[in-house]
């Protein structure tokens, strides 16, 4: 993200000497992306940031991928996932593919292990919950709403303060603003929904003493995703300063203003980061469409390239009464397989003025595997919602989905 942050104690001029008060020189790290390529910050370490003196394996929960086949959409109910209280270790895999894995956590309130995520960028989705997460960088606040964005390769942890229900989104890749919200040096426009005021970095350094310290670190090999347990010399939490314009932030979905239309407004107006093959949208609470005859639920769409994931968060969905979608529910739309609104939810929303609702959206340009926790939570029912009979015969209840 090319918007530049200073904080704590730099040298005038990188690449020189830098020291403490007693004399001692500060250890330079460059952490960059694409190489030395893309966006990087500098930070002054006062230990040798690579000075380990352990590595051994970390067994990392079940990564197994189940692939959506029969094609069906699928209904998966968060709420009655069990999972450990740990914010890194307990996250329970949802769905994934080659390009991002959606997991779902319910935390305690005891600190996370220190942790880095060497694949790619994580999107943490706060969907309860507060707390702050400790970085190298310094300490981010985070609280319901808020997506927690950690750069690869951050070392952090998460401190709940109170139980906190996580969505990551782990990224293969980075996680950044649409591009075609960006002027070509980096600076969000006019017409974005968002800008730099609502992106919350750290704002002070954040030292801790320290020696044998503990870092989960989870990686691939052409074995897939697997984990390392590090030991390093010194404390990684050792940075006296650092600037640059890679860096975690935070971002709350209150601070994004949604793009309105008088007829229907596909999802795109709603996105809000994308990464490499996957975007993430929010539909959030927003007067609808105003043209006299407009229809503000969508029209029937076929994602002829992409697979489709809402994860409602807020909200009211009395219209969606019956179908077993609610509050803490994930709908999986598969590309190849049309879906939209029942003709009764169409004739329902004429006149709607204002939608209270809240989702996050992703959209994979890749098909998702379902997890194992997603396979957990599974309604059996929602596939033959929109017809109310499946193979087994009977009733069922319309959807209304809004997107
Ligand atoms: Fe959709």
């Amino acid at each position: 993200m090319a918007y530049y942050r200073a904080v704590g104690d730099v040298p005038p001029k990188r690449h020189t000497q830098h020291r403490d008060p007693e004399g001692r020189l500060y250890y330079e790290e460059l952490m960059g992306e694409e190489g030395f390529s893309s966006d990087s910050s500098l930070l002054y370490h006062r230990g040798v940031p690579s000075a380990i003196v352990a590595s051994e394996v970390w067994e990392l929960p079940d990564q197994t991928r189940t692939p959506n086949h029969p094609l069906q959409p699928r209904h998966l109910k968060l709420h009655d996932l069990e999972t450990g209280a740990d914010a890194v270790r307990d996250r329970r895999l949802v769905l994934g593919n080659n390009d991002v894995r959606i997991g779902y956590v319910v935390t305690g309130t005891d600190p996370s292990p220190y942790y880095r995520n060497a694949i790619g960028d994580e999107c943490v989705y706060v969907e309860t919950g507060s707390g702050t997460v400790e970085t190298v960088f310094g300490v981010l606040s985070y609280r319901a709403g808020d997506y927690v964005i950690v750069p690869r390769a951050t070392t952090h942890r998460w401190v709940p303060s109170e139980p906190s229900r996580l969505y990551p989104i782990e990224a293969n890749s980075h996680v950044a603003p649409p591009k075609r919200y960006l002027s070509r040096y980096g600076q969000l426009l006019e017409h974005a929904p968002y800008c730099e005021r609502d992106l919350h970095g750290p704002s002070e350094p954040f030292l801790v003493e320290g020696a044998d310290v503990e870092v989960l670190v989870k990686h691939r090999t052409s074995a897939g995703v697997v984990g390392t347990r590090m030991v390093y010399a010194t404390h990684p939490f050792d940075v006296v300063g650092w600037d640059g314009c890679l860096y975690p932030y935070t971002f709350n979905i209150d601070d994004y203003m949604p793009i309105t239309g008088k007829v229907h407004q596909p999802p795109p107006v709603h996105q809000v980061f994308e990464g490499h093959n996957f975007v993430v949208c929010n539909f959030l609470p927003r007067k609808v469409d105003y043209h006299e005859l407009a229809i503000p639920v969508p029209y029937y769409h076929s994602n002829v390239d992409s697979d489709e994931v809402m994860f409602y968060v807020g909200g009211d969905y009395e219209a969606r009464k019956g179908s077993g979608i609610g509050l803490g529910s994930i709908s999986l739309h598969p590309g190849g397989h049309a879906h939209g609104p029942q003709p009764s939810a169409i004739e329902a929303s004429l006149g709607v003025e204002y939608f209270e609702e809240s989702a996050v959206m992703v959209d994979t340009f890749a098909p998702l595997d379902l997890g194992e926790g997603g396979l957990a939570v599974e309604d059996p029912a929602y596939a033959w919602t929109w017809a109310g009979r499946g193979p087994d015969g009977g009733d069922s209840p319309a959807v209304f989905s809004n997107s």
